[in-house]
């Protein structure tokens, strides 16, 4: 059974599904596994390297998938390599299913048995199947290194004979995985940090990290399926506002990261917040592709608002692609084995749950009732 790695062609995508550490793990299950060449050179990956890890290297996109079993991807398909894919290939990728449920629509037509991996199930045994987790981890990283170059400001205290310079204050919203990197990035940088979530578990993990955890007098919480957000109430919504407000002047990097799976990303910082932020302060949105946390924030832009810049990073895990693709390839080659059966035989278990909560097209048709309803459009 052959596994096929495609060379990513999206715009700026720099990372590779499958790193040659990961090779010997699929062929060990009796895999061969075949990359496009040049797909390791955006995470600096010579083709060289993936032949040393046991694989054949393939000269372009026809003749790696041919008499391919399973495709691996980082981004979704275009129309042009959904077009190239075999009717029964499996193809296992980023798919973002509910927010662009058209491509699985064409995926299912086009026979393919698709696997999206944002819809790995947050159970302990997927753990280290989770490509968001590994890639917010990075974005979290990423984002206040970005704001600390944009600061005009140290973050760490200095005491020098020049005088004692007092540390940066930077407040992060949303406080899973890239949240909480976010927040040690920023602790290792030296920052006083304050952090806000709506899932009240996340209080302990933010004060293991050395920073504070801001609470609201009346609670606002939102706990959601499968460890995520749910959406706030009107009420709980405004009570977050007035929360953030009376945190936000005080500091001088603002690292935004929070999501509502398959929805907008909620608005938590408004154009009159920003007024009264300090001249000079960073805002690093990480929800820009979901519509962004703050008000003005423009994806792929940074927008000056008065004297504060606002950054709507785009694709942050391709900005590392060395470590976002070593990470994503562990996850991938983790999920990958769930379906090699003893023999290395292809087996497709769908009385698997995480099998059966990723595979978004099948047998010609959509399998997942999130993207049904997406593709159905609004209630
Ligand atoms: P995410 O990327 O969907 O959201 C980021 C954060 O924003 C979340 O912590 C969410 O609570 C927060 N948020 C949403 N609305 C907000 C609002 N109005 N104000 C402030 N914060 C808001 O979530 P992520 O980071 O992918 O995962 C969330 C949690 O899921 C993790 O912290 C972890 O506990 C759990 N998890 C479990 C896994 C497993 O068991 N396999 C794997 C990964 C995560």
């Amino acid at each position: 059974m052959k596994v096929a790695v495609l060379a990513e062609t999206a715009a700026h995508e720099t990372r590779v599904a499958l790193t040659p550490s990961s090779v010997a793990d699929l062929t060990r299950t009796g895999a061969s596994v075949s990359v496009q060449a040049g797909a390791g050179a955006g995470a600096h990956i010579p083709d060289q390297a993936y032949r040393d890890a046991g694989a054949e290297v393939a000269p372009d996109r026809a003749a790696v998938l041919s008499d391919a079993s399973i495709v691996l991807k980082v981004q979704p398909p275009d129309d042009e390599e959904i077009a190239a894919l075999a009717r029964g290939t499996v193809l296992v990728s980023l798919l973002n299913p509910l927010t662009d449920p058209r491509r699985i629509a064409r995926l299912a037509e086009a026979g393919i048995t698709a696997f999206a991996l944002e819809l790995i199930p947050r159970i302990t045994r997927a753990q280290r199947m989770d490509v968001l987790s590994s890639q917010a981890t990075v974005a979290g990283y990423k984002a206040v290194l970005m704001g600390a170059d944009a600061l005009h400001r140290f973050l760490p205290m200095f005491m020098t004979a020049a005088g004692t310079i007092r540390p940066g204050k930077v407040l992060v919203l949303g406080a899973g995985v890239a949240g909480l990197q976010a927040i040690a990035t920023a602790r290792r940088l030296g920052a006083r940090v304050e952090a806000f979530d709506v899932r009240p578990a996340v209080k302990e993990q933010v004060e293991s990290l050395g920073a504070t955890f801001i609470e609201a007098e009346e609670e606002v919480t939102a706990e959601g399926e499968g460890g995520y957000a749910a959406e706030l109430s009107d009420d709980q919504h405004q009570k977050e506002l007035d929360l953030i407000a009376r945190h936000i002047a005080d500091a001088d990097l603002v690292v935004t990261t929070a999501q509502i799976p398959g929805k907008p990303a909620p608005l938590l910082i408004t154009e009159a917040m920003l007024d009264t932020m300090k001249p000079g302060s960073v805002v690093v949105d990480l929800a820009g592709e979901s519509g962004g946390n703050c008000a003005v924030t423009r994806a792929g832009e940074t927008v000056t608002h008065g004297e504060v810049r606002v950054m709507g990073p785009l694709n942050l895990p391709a900005a590392l692609p060395v470590h976002a693709s070593e990470m994503f390839s562990k996850n991938v080659v983790t999920f990958v084995r769930e379906m090699i059966d003893e023999e290395g035989a292809l087996t497709l278990d769908f009385e698997d749950e995480i099998i059966a909560a990723t595979c978004v097209a099948h047998g010609g048709e959509i399998r997942n009732e999130r993207t049904k309803q997406a593709l159905a459009g609004p209630a």
